[in-house]
């Protein structure tokens, strides 16, 4: 069979995920390329060879630069945080290779416009990483709204809430600080909040939005005796505009207390609604105004059947799937991508507009005002 060749750069909890996703997505599906594992790479050389045996990589290498203008290379994964995805993409669609890129795709609006005109120019398949969309209930609630069934949209209410930084001792991540990561909870997870509004509800238009930073200083990671400024959002709260008309509201904080990963979306439309919570991600909640008035309500319904997305290839109805599977079906719609050259979704250009919405909330956020995406 076909395969291609793969190099994942970064090797934390994204570069396990996405291993994992690389090693199982044959065994579960048929998908036309097989994906060969042949490079990891990170900047610490014993760290990265460890990374590689235990993931399941050929070889570690230690320079990105070098890995991406391997010829041997036909798939470049970028599992970095944000303040090195534009480098990183931008050479890997020079050198021609395939571009597979975690969210948010740049730091700020020109960097992700950067790289958007880089793989155009390039002609390379592209894709950026919002695997929540490939939830088999998130798919499901995706297919009864395109059906019709949910009638017009009028609202999208999301949250993303966590509460890994409450405690004020969590030291200065490279998550906490702008330069790195470019936003706080926005860019983290707003972003796929609002990803999951653009897929399922339509384009946003107008944000007005407020951020907030609740703990303003941390212990630095390697000296806790010192402190230093966060300078990112430990929140942000926005009410956007849909061009189809509809309002939505999309919440993210990191100071969620009790909540661990609650990426929660409800949709509203004149004949029913969908809700969902990643947490308890086998299950949509369905209200349809055309059920029997006798049993009308919310249903709770199992999306774990074989004729539900991606679930042919998994387990008999019932036997649950987890977070990891997300990517699993990610990467099998990327490689089916490649095989058909056909661009997947979502890509740069949804990269890009997620980016000009994040950007409006700032801009919102600092300016006290409602503004146009
Ligand atoms: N899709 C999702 O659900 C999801 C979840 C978490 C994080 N992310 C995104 O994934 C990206 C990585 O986040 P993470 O949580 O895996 O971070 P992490 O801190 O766990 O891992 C980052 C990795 O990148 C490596 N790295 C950093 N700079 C590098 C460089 N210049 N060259 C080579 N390697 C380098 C680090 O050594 C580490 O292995 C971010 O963009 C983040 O927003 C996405």
């Amino acid at each position: 069979m076909a395969h291609v060749n793969v190099a994942l750069i970064g090797y934390a909890f994204m570069g396990r995920a996405h291993s994992n996703a690389w090693r199982q997505v044959g065994r579960f599906f048929t998908p036309k390329l097989t994906p060969r594992m042949k490079v990891i790479c990170g900047r610490n050389a014993k760290n990265v060879k460890q990374a590689a045996d235990q993931l399941g990589w050929d070889e570690a290498a230690t320079d990105w630069h070098d890995v991406v203008n391997r010829p041997d290379i036909d798939i470049i994964d970028i599992s970095t945080p944000g303040d090195s995805h534009a480098e990183i993409a931008i050479a890997a669609a020079k050198a021609g290779k395939v571009v597979f890129c975690e969210k948010p795709l740049a730091n700020t609006v020109r960097e992700a416009q950067q790289m958007l005109a880089a793989v155009q120019k390039a002609g390379v398949i592209h894709m950026i990483c919002h695997n929540y969309r490939r939830a088999p209930a998130v798919m499901l609630a995706r297919q009864l709204i395109e059906g019709g069934k949910l009638g017009r949209l009028y609202h999208y209410r999301g949250t993303y809430l966590q509460d890994w930084v409450a405690d004020p001792s969590v030291p200065l991540y490279w998550r906490l600080q702008k330069d790195k990561a470019g936003s706080g909870a926005l860019g983290d997870i707003a972003s796929h909040s609002l990803d999951l509004a653009r897929f399922l509800v339509g384009e946003i238009t107008e944000v007005s939005a407020a951020l907030e930073t609740f703990v303003k200083e941390r212990p630095l990671p390697d000296n806790p005796k010192k402190k230093g400024p966060v300078t990112v959002d430990d929140a942000s709260a926005s009410i956007v505009r849909f061009d189809n008309g509809g309002l939505g509201t999309i919440e993210a904080s990191r100071f969620a207390t009790g909540r661990k990963n609650y990426n929660r979306f409800e949709i509203n439309g004149s004949k029913g609604s969908v809700a969902f919570d990643m947490e308890r991600m086998n299950e949509l909640e369905v209200y349809l105004s055309s059920d029997d008035k006798s049993v009308q309500g919310f249903h709770t319904v199992m999306v774990t059947e074989p004729h539900h997305p991606y679930f042919k290839a998994w387990w008999p109805a019932g036997h649950i799937i987890g977070y990891e599977h997300t990517f699993i079906h990610t990467v099998y719609d990327l490689l089916e991508a490649v095989a058909t050259n056909k661009m997947p979704t979502p890509n740069f250009e949804d990269g890009v507009q997620n980016q000009r919405v994040l950007a409006a909330m700032e801009k919102s956020a600092a300016t006290k005002r409602w503004v146009g995406v």
